[in-house]
């Protein structure tokens, strides 16, 4: 009988891995607290308040905004940038969709470049390349956890006068040079959902140093009123993109945890990274040395098919799965969405734009197709393990790898 468990052998994954996601009685006594004081709503509440002010001193900002997810907060920063009709904003072309998304909800356009082949992160060379009189910003996403080269970027933003958004859904308490990120641009976008780092089921936040900025997005995420005026008076656009006080407590209590959680995950990723490059075909997304702490939102590695039989990423994904190890597909690259393909994206478009070629829906991205098609995901619970935990991914991997040509 063949060692795999799809075919009927033992699993490598002995004890199960932790669960996700984790609480204990300290989120119960601050839903209680929410539910007991009867103040559920952000506005007249204090609990979402103190996250913003925890989570964004947390990531050394001096602001914090509490919104309803992280394509939320990707909305509220555009719109406060000013970015509207005509204008453009680069963006890698490997990410969730709410990246690009973001973009085309204030009806601009988004530009989508290649990434890194090595980090998965926006290429910086391909970012430069993409400028023109109509770029208002460029958004880095820390693909995974690991920081987009924000040394280039933030320099290639300041010399050409963009404003440069971090979308840091994966990357709380990520570090770049020893700085955590969130405030190299002129704001970072996190999101709470179910999947991330910590979580209240959904959530958003936005974190940054600029002032000016911060007043006209907190101002877009409650219907464009104003601290201290009159609760009728709506000074600019906006809507309603606020944060309840159940989330803003139970955020409060994951945030405690955050840094010794990270700790973890970067420490067993950092042991995956050595078990990994052992087994052939199998290469984890590189960890450029200026990212000092990885917050890992996933454990990205490549597989080469040709070490591996030929065999399909679906049926490696499946494989790993029957030994007891979770992992999954990457994001498709976003040029090949549907919305790009079929041209309903151009909906959210007006004049020329609407109609003009849009060379990148062409472009060969070879990184984006290899990090798409190509590599698997342990997602971040794997790595709330020990290091017996990350023996048994490795021992499941070598034997897939050994035992390829049986699937
Ligand atoms: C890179 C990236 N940006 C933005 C988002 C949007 O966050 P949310 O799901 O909270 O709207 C996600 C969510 O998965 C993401 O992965």
């Amino acid at each position: 009988m063949s060692a795999l468990a799809m075919l009927g052998g033992k699993k490598a994954k002995g004890k199960p891995f932790p669960v996700w996601p984790y609480y204990d009685s300290n989120e119960e006594h601050a839903l209680k607290e929410v539910l007991e004081s009867r103040v559920w709503w952000r506005t007249p509440g204090t609990k979402t308040l103190n996250f913003e002010r925890s989570f964004a001193e947390f990531h050394g900002a001096r602001h914090g905004i509490a919104v309803t997810n992280g394509t939320a907060a990707l909305e509220v920063t555009i719109a406060a940038l000013g970015i509207t009709a005509g204008d453009e904003v680069i963006v890698p072309n490997f990410t969730f969709v709410a990246t690009a998304s973001a973009v085309l909800f204030a009806n601009a356009l988004p530009v989508l470049v290649d990434v890194d082949p090595d980090t998965y992160c926006i290429n910086p060379d391909l970012v430069e390349d993409a400028i023109n009189s109509k770029t208002k910003a460029i958004i880095a996403v820390h693909m995974g956890g690991h920081p987009a080269d924000l040394d280039r970027l933030k320099a290639i933003a300041g010399r050409k006068g963009l404003a440069l958004i971090e979308d840091c859904a994966h990357a709380h308490a990520s570090e770049w040079r020893g700085r955590r990120v969130g405030t190299f641009g002129v704001a970072g976008t996190f999101s709470f959902q179910a999947s991330k780092l910590m979580t209240a089921g959904e959530g958003g936040m936005i974190i940054s140093n600029s002032d000016k900025f911060e007043v006209h997005a907190r101002s877009v995420h409650d219907c464009g009123r104003m601290p201290g005026e009159w609760f009728y008076s709506h000074f600019v656009y906006g809507s309603n993109y606020r944060l309840s006080e159940w989330q803003g407590a139970i955020l409060q209590v994951q945030l405690g945890r955050l840094d010794q959680q990270t700790k973890r995950r970067h420490e067993n990723a950092r042991l995956l990274d050595r078990l990994l490059r052992e087994i052939p075909g199998i290469t984890p997304q590189k960890l450029d040395e200026r990212c000092t702490r990885n917050g890992q939102y996933a454990y990205i590695f490549h597989v080469n098919k040709k070490v591996f039989a030929g065999l399909s990423t679906e049926r490696f994904i499946e494989a790993m799965n029957a030994e007891g190890i979770p992992n999954q597909a990457s994001y498709p690259p976003l040029h090949q969405l549907d919305m790009f393909r079929n041209g309903e994206y151009r909906k959210r478009l007006s004049g020329k734009q609407a109609k003009d070629k849009h060379k990148f829906l062409k472009q060969k991205l070879p990184a984006t197709e290899k990090a798409a098609w190509e590599t698997v995901w342990l997602p971040q619970p794997v790595l709330l393990g020990d290091e017996e935990d990350m023996h048994e991914i490795a021992a499941a991997l070598e034997k897939i790898q050994r035992s390829a040509k049986e699937l």
